[in-house]
């Protein structure tokens, strides 16, 4: 698989909200509504924006900070710089290059790559592009239940063959959530656009009728905590889980084996009445002790957002819509300037803080309102 010919940055183009403009002019209608809109009133969406917001950095000055730096240490591998792209489906309406190149840009610029199940590239290959960067970060593979046994033991092997580092799978959407935005814009997935490491799942049976689509149907069939151990002891690979927002759902993962937590309210793309990650981040670091890996996503927009969320506990963070707007604008140059642009604040942010390295990040940093 190869990329099509380079494109420009829009000259305008200075942080990665910048990016999003230009997406809108590049992708159809329904699906940049698709892309960008969240469940029901949009609360949630626009809430964990506004509380990384509120959150103040406190400056310290004069200090020394030479052989500063972005690097982490985390389950086992070091990453270049705390940020991964977060598991986003159908990159390929955005891009004709799709999640290829989000992965060439993530392998260039050091981040991370979850890959999403519903990707709309095959995974071998968006694996490749990213194993073949020496300093690349991790290679993860998100995926959600799928209630077919067979089809999932040969998805893991499939995961584990091509190279990915860690599972991650999602727990807060059993359901897709109540997305008034993307049913006003009449979003459906063009013909050509698929999840193309999906096929061969079963079709689920039919429901007698009378029976609930919700509660006989689709909850019946979704994960529960024996596909937890079933899925660890059907792969070699951590299992983390995404969207664990409560201490004794995060102690029970634990207490499972499970590897890390990655705290988000799916984008605001679930229920419209969730709390905000920027909340959710201190009480599970409280809970889980300060050395289970925690990642957390959900508005990151800015070098200064990456900054408080370590703060707050997290070891890392993913980026999820601003890095497809890139894509959309400007295949995986686009992706690679928005990475770019992010480590460069962090590093800004880093050096205004007097932070050397981020392992020393912590509660500290923050200014905390004294009224
Ligand atoms: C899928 O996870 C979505 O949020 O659309």
């Amino acid at each position: 698989m190869s990329l099509s010919a380079l494109q420009q940055i829009p000259a305008d183009v200075a942080n990665l909200a910048d990016f999003e403009a230009h997406a809108r002019a590049c992708m159809s209608e329904q699906a940049f509504a698709y892309l960008n809109g969240g469940a029901a009133d949009e609360q949630v969406l626009r809430a964990n924006r506004a509380a990384w917001d509120a959150i103040k950095l406190w400056p310290r000055v004069l200090r020394d900070l030479s052989g500063g730096h972005t690097r982490i240490t985390l389950l086992g591998r070091e990453w270049p710089q705390p940020v991964a792209l977060a598991p986003i489906a159908y990159q390929r309406l955005a891009h004709p290059d799709g999640e290829l190149a989000s992965a060439y840009a993530a392998a260039a610029q050091g981040a991370g790559l979850i890959l999403s199940a519903q990707a709309s590239m095959p995974m071998q290959g968006v694996a490749q592009a990213m194993l073949s960067e020496a300093d690349r970060g991790p290679l993860w593979f998100q995926l959600y239940w799928r209630d077919d046994r067979d089809f999932m033991r040969e998805l893991l092997q499939r995961i584990e063959a091509a190279g990915f580092e860690a599972l991650v799978l999602t727990v807060d959407a059993p359901v897709h959530g109540a997305r008034d935005r993307e049913r006003r814009a009449g979003f459906k997935l063009p013909d050509d656009i698929r999840a193309v490491n999906l096929g061969g799942l079963k079709k689920p049976l039919d429901l007698a009728p009378g029976q609930s689509a919700m509660f006989d149907g689709l909850m019946p069939r979704a994960a529960k905590w024996a596909e937890i151990d079933w899925l660890r002891q059907h792969s070699r690979l951590p299992l983390l889980l995404k969207g664990v927002a409560h201490p004794e759902d995060a102690r029970e993962a634990q207490r499972r084996g499970v590897a890390g937590l990655i705290v988000s309210n799916h984008g605001g793309r679930t229920l419209d009445a969730l709390p905000t990650t920027a909340e959710l981040l201190p009480m599970l670091r409280a809970t889980m002790g300060e050395d289970f890996p925690l990642l957390v996503d959900g508005g990151i927009r800015r070098g200064t957002d990456v900054l408080k969320a370590i703060a707050l506990g997290a070891n890392a963070v993913l980026l999820g819509r601003p890095y497809v707007h890139a894509l959309a604008t400007a295949g995986a140059l686009g992706v690679a300037h928005a990475l770019r642009l992010l480590r460069d604040e962090l590093e800004i942010a880093m050096a205004l803080c007097g932070c050397k390295q981020l392992s020393e990040a912590g509660p500290h940093l923050l200014w905390q309102t004294r009224l």
